[in-house]
C-alpha cells in the first residue's frame, strides 16, 4: 500500500504540533497546511508553532464571530468567549435602533485587532464605529480589520483620542479592557505571557485598575440610554458592578456557561 506524500507530511506535522503540545493538533496542522504558500514557509510555520507562538500570530489571522480577524505579532488573539459580549451588544443595539431608527453610534475601546468592533458592525450594520488603543501595534492591526466597516481608529490612552463630537452621542461602547490581575499573570498559559503585550493583559492588583478608568468618564461620552460593555470574571463581577454603580451606570450582570463567559452591562439613564 502506498501512502501519498502530502499525506505523510500532514502526518508528520500532527506528529511535531502533538509532541509540543498542542490539543488539537491535527485541526492546527490542516490550517497551517492550507496558510502555507510553500513547503519551506509550511515547515517555518510548523516550527513557529513548536516554539510556542499562538496559532493565530502564525497564520495571521484569527476565527472570530465567523469572521477572519487579522492579528499581528504581540497583539492581543480575540479569544471566542468574547463573542458572547458582542452577541449582547448587537441585541442592545438592535434595540436602539428599532427606536431611533438612525445609525448606530459604536465605541470599541481598548480595541486590540478590532476584532469586536468589526464582528458588531458585520452583525448589526449601519453603525459610525470608531475604535481605539494605546499599542500602536493594536491600532495598525484594527485599522485593517476595520477599514472594510469605514471604522476610524485612534492611538492613545482610552478616551484621550477620540473626537469631542462623539461626547454625549455614543451608543454602544464597547470596552474589553484588560482585566487580569498583576500577580495572577504568571499563570496565565505561556502563549498570553510570552507572545500578548504586556498592556493587553495587565489590570492592575485586582485586574480592575482599566475597567474604572473607563467606567468614570462612560456616562460623559454615552448616549442617554447607551450601553457600556466590559468583559471581566465570575470573582471579579460584583466589582465591576460597584464601580458601574458609583459611576452613575445602571449595571446588569450576564453570564454564558457554554462560553464561561461574564459581561457586565451599564447602561446610562435616560434622564
Ligand atoms: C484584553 S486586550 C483586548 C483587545 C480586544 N478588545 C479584544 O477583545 O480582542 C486589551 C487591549 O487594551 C489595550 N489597552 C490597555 N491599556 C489601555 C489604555 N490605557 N488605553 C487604551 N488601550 C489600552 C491593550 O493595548 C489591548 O489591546
Amino acid at each position: 500500500m502506498s501512502t501519498s506524500p502530502s499525506a505523510v507530511s500532514e502526518s508528520a506535522i500532527v506528529t511535531r504540533l502533538r509532541a509540543a503540545g498542542c490539543v488539537f493538533a491535527e485541526d492546527e496542522a490542516q490550517l497551517l497546511i492550507s496558510a502555507a504558500p510553500d513547503p519551506a514557509e509550511l515547515d517555518a510555520m510548523v516550527e513557529r508553532r513548536v516554539v510556542g507562538l499562538p496559532l493565530e500570530h502564525v497564520l495571521g489571522w484569527a476565527e472570530f464571530c465567523g469572521l477572519r480577524v487579522a492579528v499581528d505579532h504581540l497583539v492581543f488573539v480575540p479569544r471566542i468567549r468574547t463573542e458572547f459580549l458582542v452577541g449582547q451588544a448587537a441585541a442592545l443595539a438592535r434595540a436602539l435602533g428599532a427606536e431611533r431608527r438612525s445609525r448606530t453610534v459604536v465605541v470599541d475601546l481598548c480595541c486590540g485587532s478590532g476584532a469586536l468592533g468589526a464582528a458588531l458592525a458585520a452583525t448589526i450594520g449601519r453603525v459610525e464605529l470608531h475604535a481605539a488603543d494605546i499599542d500602536p501595534a493594536a491600532v495598525s492591526c484594527a485599522r485593517r480589520n476595520l477599514g472594510t466597516a469605514g471604522g476610524e481608529v485612534y492611538e492613545g490612552d482610552l478616551y484621550e483620542p477620540l473626537p469631542a463630537t462623539l461626547r454625549g452621542r455614543v451608543d454602544i461602547l464597547l470596552a474589553n479592557a484588560p482585566y487580569v490581575p498583576t500577580e495572577a499573570i504568571g499563570l496565565l498559559p505561556p502563549e498570553a505571557r510570552m507572545y500578548e503585550a504586556r498592556v493587553a493583559l495587565d489590570g492592575g492588583a485586582d485586574g480592575l485598575d482599566i475597567q474604572r478608568r473607563v467606567a468614570a468618564e462612560a456616562a460623559e461620552w454615552l448616549a442617554p440610554g447607551g450601553h457600556l460593555l466590559v468583559e471581566t470574571s465570575e470573582r471579579q463581577a460584583p466589582l465591576t458592578v460597584g464601580v458601574f454603580t458609583r459611576h452613575g451606570l445602571m449595571p446588569r450582570l450576564v453570564t454564558c456557561d457554554e462560553l464561561d463567559a461574564t459581561v457586565v452591562i451599564g447602561t446610562r439613564p435616560e434622564r
